[in-house]
């Protein structure tokens, strides 16, 4: 009796140091751009220090791309600003709790402004690896930690048509390029029994408010219908990503470019839009009205008469007692926020910290930081969170 005692504690005790082995967390945010050199100082700082010391066992952080407003005209402003960033981000740079590079970044559209971006952030954000596409290098890659990979893709690019001809460049934003990379990666990724797959970038495949013409459906201002084909091509391409994500058991698509806090299940993928870590803080998509559809609420980003055209595209849940949204499960606050992912074995929780703008502002902080969402992403590779049905997609 004695002895199957022992054996049973010993087994106990190595199950557990592995599933410890096994655990770990990560924090994501995105979005803070601002008027202090290009980035919103007050908020951004409160935000890194609050994460930095209240979220000890957090081993890195992936930031979804906006850090800074750039500039069209003058990149070594915006070469400033992300230096800037990098100095209000020290309570993340320098803590000795997390692991190298301890930030990722992800590149946004405010950091892809000038031709000569692309490069200037590479310069900048030299500790990342160099194994995404041969066009993409230092703006997609992908890396695994623990059970875990994590893939950053990059949806803001900048085109070099002729490159002799220097009046042929323009900004090619809102959609993966290398499809067939993000493919190949995932794959790989799972043959080699990784457990976990987190995908990055700056744009939502499923915009929730502030941005319903574009994101990666990408679908543009004073919508027309039928669709040109330039908005049927942007549409195919959103949704060829996200095939290859449910495909591969993604866990969650994170991303910025939204100015607020919002998740959804769509198809058994997670997205979540971690924006506003300062930027000023967006409102939803405008929900059915009895009365005014035709008038555009302050902070919306249109009426709802005209954003009825974009949820027909989109085949949003829209009409009366409907939640303008992708899915039924949509949670959304506006709010200033960081995200933390406590990945088990069988199970992703994750933790929403934030705080709400003062009272008829939206990029001032009034209140303190605190839990504001938290949700449980079920194993993705036994048996996913399939039971937030959607609408289409
Ligand atoms: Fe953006």
């Amino acid at each position: 009796m004695k002895k199957q005692f022992w054996i049973l504690t010993i087994l106990s005790f190595t199950l557990s140091t592995v599933l410890v082995a096994q655990s770990f967390k990560f924090a994501a945010m995105s979005d803070s751009r601002g008027p202090y050199n290009g980035v919103n100082d007050p908020v951004l700082s409160v935000l890194a220090s609050h994460l930095a010391e209240s979220q000890p066992d957090v081993k890195f952080v992936v930031f979804a791309g906006d850090m800074v407003n750039g500039h069209e005209y003058d990149p070594e402003r915006t070469l400033r600003e992300l230096e800037h960033w990098k100095d209000v981000m020290s309570p993340i740079y320098n803590n000795k709790r997390m692991v190298w590079p301890r930030l990722w970044p992800v590149v946004g559209n405010h950091e892809v402004r000038n031709r000569k971006d692309e490069g200037n952030f590479r310069k900048t954000f030299p500790d990342v690896f160099s194994n995404g596409p041969d066009d993409e290098k230092g703006l997609s890659y992908s890396f695994d930690f623990n059970n875990s990979h994590f893939t950053i893709i990059n949806t803001d690019n900048w085109y070099y048509g002729d490159p002799l001809d220097t009046t042929d460049d323009r900004r090619d934003w809102h959609y993966v390029k290398n499809l067939d990379w993000l493919e190949k990666d995932l794959y790989s990724a799972r043959k080699r029994g990784i457990e976990h797959i987190f995908v990055f970038s700056h744009e939502m495949a499923f915009p929730t408010g502030g941005h319903l013409r574009d994101g990666l459906p990408n679908l543009g201002r004073h919508l027309k219908l039928p669709l040109d084909s330039t908005r049927v091509w942007y549409l195919n391409r959103r949704n060829k990503f996200w095939d290859i994500l449910k495909k591969y058991n993604v866990d969650a698509h994170i991303c910025g470019h939204e100015h607020l806090y919002a998740r959804q299940s769509v198809d058994g993928v997670y997205e979540i839009i971690t924006g506003s870590s300062g930027a000023p803080v967006y409102h939803f998509n405008p929900k059915y009205r009895a009365e005014n559809i035709d008038s555009v609420y302050p902070g919306e980003e249109m009426s709802y008469a005209e954003a009825v055209k974009y949820y027909k595209v989109l085949h949003y849940f829209y009409g009366q007692g409907e939640n303008s949204q992708a899915s039924k499960n949509f949670v959304g606050l506006r709010a200033f926020n960081y995200t933390v992912y406590d990945v088990r074995k069988d199970s992703v929780i994750v933790e929403t910290y934030g705080a709400f703008p003062k009272e008829k502002t939206n990029n001032i902080l009034d209140s303190p930081i605190k839990l504001i969402d938290k949700f449980v992403i079920k194993n993705t590779v036994a048996g996913k969170d399939s039971a937030n049905a959607c609408k289409s997609n």
